[in-house]
């Protein structure tokens, strides 16, 4: 569903690269959404290899794209809707940590990997959640993805128990109509009565005009423009409260 989990992702790098840390954002939508937002910043992101055919020979760096000081991307690849079929010829037992195995050696030169996902599961999916360390969920209470997180939850717990992976489910987040949507109150107290009030993150993402703008025309920051300080204030605060779920 589309529940602003790319834009999520993508001002999140943008955020912590400016802050200092070293960011890698990994697009594994074969929408490359993620991808695209990133080429209004910072003009046709072009890899040394595709992230299918780096995948497929086993070695990631080719696929890494730097953008700016601290900001490295790999950028999206249409190709990836193919990449369940490719899995298939890896023995059982490797085919779920693929993504995860590649990413060992790359992470170490990183603070944060974000790895940026489509919205439905598959093989790619999978390996995507057994490379990570933490997950956040997002949920949007207009489109009522409700249920949807609630069938990510049991997903997430199934790989849990049948991986034996160790990665930590950090929180939801509500992406929310208005402060005083009627719907999103009843979606919030049905969210906080379901996953537990401390799964809920205190910050929340409200429908804002300037994110489109950003999605469409990249990015920016003018300290003398009210929308982009409110914008972004709204996005460090959910950020802030993110790296302290992580406890870093
Ligand atoms: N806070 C927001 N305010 C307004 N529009 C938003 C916001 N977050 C996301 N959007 C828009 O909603 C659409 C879907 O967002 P996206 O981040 O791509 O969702 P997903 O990755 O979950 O599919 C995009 O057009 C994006 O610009
Ligand atoms: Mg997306």
């Amino acid at each position: 569903m589309n529940v602003g989990k790319t834009t999520i992702s993508v001002i999140t790098a943008d955020h912590l690269s400016r802050s200092g840390k070293k960011v890698l954002l990994i697009d594994l939508d074969p929408q490359t959404s993620a991808t695209l937002f990133l080429e209004n910043n910072y003009g046709e992101i072009t890899p040394k290899e595709e992230l299918f055919t780096a995948l497929n020979n086993e070695n990631l760096r080719p696929a890494i794209c730097h953008l700016a000081e601290n900001l490295d991307v790999i950028p999206g690849d249409w190709n990836l809707s193919k990449w369940d079929q490719m899995a298939a010829k890896f023995p059982q037992k490797l085919r779920m940590f693929i993504l995860g195995n590649l990413l060992q050696p790359i992470k170490e030169k990183y603070d944060y990997v974000i790895l940026d996902v489509p919205p439905t599961i598959s093989v790619l999916v999978t390996n995507a959640v057994l490379a990570s360390d933490y997950i956040a969920l997002v949920l949007q209470t207009q489109k009522s993805s409700y249920e949807s997180a609630l069938r990510t939850t049991r997903y997430l717990q199934e790989l849990k128990e049948d991986y034996n992976a160790n990665f930590i489910l950090i929180g939801i987040i509500l992406y929310l109509v208005s402060k005083r949507s009627r719907t999103d109150n009843i979606i919030e107290s049905k969210a906080a009565e379901t996953f537990g009030e401390e799964a809920l993150f205190k910050n929340h993402i409200y429908y804002r005009e300037r994110v489109k703008n950003w999605s469409n025309q990249g990015i920016t920051h003018n300290e003398k423009d009210i929308h982009d300080v409110h914008t972004h204030k709204m996005y460090s605060d959910l950020i802030e409260e993110l790296i302290e779920r992580i406890g870093d």
